[in-house]
């Protein structure tokens, strides 16, 4: 164990050291066939992402006409294909090519998608079915590079952190937690594609569950806050965190780099605190802790100083969810009431005024939109 150690250490230090932003979306998922509101327009999810000042959206299981509305801006799309395929894609190279013919072929290049995940956190809604994702991806890929040509598009898939990562604390002795069942390196071959199609890794991460799951975490520490004696330390590396989220980032970057794949690029495909929660226990769940975790998030992220382990920080974070909605658990994650209007005085571009002209004009229109439902 001690030369792992000592090779993460010495590894991770001559990676560059420059500081780079990490950039900034939100995810948008269409809610299901039961859910009592209808979708919102098309051109509502545009327009929450002008108000928002954001220029990257993830779409789960999206709609070919919310992509549509994408052509000609410059923002970037990264498309999430729903689980109830994976498996049908891993033994039917013809789905994968139907399913691009779909959402990719009538947009790209002129709507910028960047990104397609195979599944969300598919492991925790499939577990009998992991050797299906990684012949998924590959049939993916192949449909995209050789019956398609298209070269400039990622294929991965989006694991959850809570499932994936075993031993999180201290952040340097994590390692993968094979799926049950598994005989051969299941993680260390899905990284070795990642590496070879110079694809990232992309993981959902909540500091909110693993705050709900671990008593000992002080609140503070999981939301961004900084007071003396707000830390914890990696006795093994000498390393010290004064928050969770970077905590979770290093046991992802350390669990690579057991493996032997710590270069890389890590995306952060989820994140977010609920403001409120349908089950009365969860007092935590408020508007006030999820706008500190928010805030905290967005300005950590434009300090450009990374993780303790990751100086270059991770490449992408996609806050969780354009709009309240009935679904995860019955807590509400969004950044926009159903009706278009902020839920927080947060500039999520972490650059711009939030308060400019712009923003206010976008914000009476998706406002409009929004209530034409
Ligand atoms: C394009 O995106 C960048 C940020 O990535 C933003 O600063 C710029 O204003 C955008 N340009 C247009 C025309 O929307
Ligand atoms: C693959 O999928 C296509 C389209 O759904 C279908 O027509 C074909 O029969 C399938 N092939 C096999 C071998 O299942
Ligand atoms: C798509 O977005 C990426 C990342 O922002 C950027 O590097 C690339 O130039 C964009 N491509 C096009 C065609 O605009
Ligand atoms: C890998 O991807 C990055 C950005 O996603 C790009 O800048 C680089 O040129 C790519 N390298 C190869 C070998 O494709
Ligand atoms: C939008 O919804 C929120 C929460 O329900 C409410 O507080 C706000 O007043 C609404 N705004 C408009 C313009 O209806």
């Amino acid at each position: 164990m001690c030369i792992i150690f000592l090779f993460l250490t010495l590894s991770l230090s001559l990676l560059p050291t420059t500081t780079t932003t990490t950039s900034t979306g939100v995810t948008y998922s269409t809610p299901p066939p039961s859910s009592p509101s209808p979708p919102p327009l098309p051109d509502c999810i545009s327009t929450a992402m002008t108000t928002l000042n954001l220029h990257s959206l993830r779409l789960d299981d999206p709609d070919p006409s919310i992509i549509r509305t994408f052509l000609y801006t410059n923002t970037t799309l990264f498309l999430t294909l729903p689980n109830y395929m994976v498996s049908q894609i891993a033994t039917n190279r013809t789905v994968a090519l139907a399913w691009l013919y779909s959402h990719v072929v009538p947009f790209y290049p002129r709507v910028n998608i960047t990104t397609i995940s195979v599944g969300n956190a598919f492991l925790d809604s499939y577990p009998e079915h992991f050797s299906d994702l990684l012949p998924a991806i590959t049939n993916l890929h192949l449909s995209l590079r050789n019956d398609l040509g298209i070269r400039h598009i990622q294929i991965s898939t989006t694991f959850s952190f809570v499932s994936a990562i075993s031993s999180p604390f201290p952040p340097s002795s994590a390692v993968f937690q094979e799926p049950p069942g598994a005989t051969n390196s299941f993680f260390g071959s899905l990284l070795q594609f990642l590496q070879e199609t110079n694809s990232s890794f992309l993981i959902n991460i909540y500091p909110y569950n693993l705050y709900r799951l671990r008593p000992e975490i002080p609140l503070g520490l999981a939301l961004f806050q900084d007071h003396a004696f707000n830390f914890r330390d990696d006795l093994l590396t000498g390393v010290r965190y004064r928050n969770l989220f970077d905590m979770m980032v290093d046991a992802v970057v350390s669990a690579m780099a057991v493996e032997g794949y710590e270069t890389i690029p890590v995306v952060v495909a989820e994140t977010g605190w609920p403001s409120g929660s349908a089950n009365g226990n969860e007092v935590d769940a408020n508007p006030g802790y999820a706008e500190i975790y928010l805030e905290g998030l967005v300005k950590h992220l434009a300090s450009g100083t990374g993780t303790p382990l990751l100086k270059d920080g991770v490449r992408e974070v996609y806050v969780y969810e354009m709009f309240d909605k009935e679904a995860k658990e019955g807590r509400d994650w969004g950044l926009l009431y159903p009706n278009g209007t902020m839920k927080y005085d947060i500039d999520f571009s972490g650059t711009s005024s939030f308060k400019g002209v712009s923003a206010i004009l976008s914000l009476l229109l998706v406002m409009w939109l929004c209530l034409l439902e």
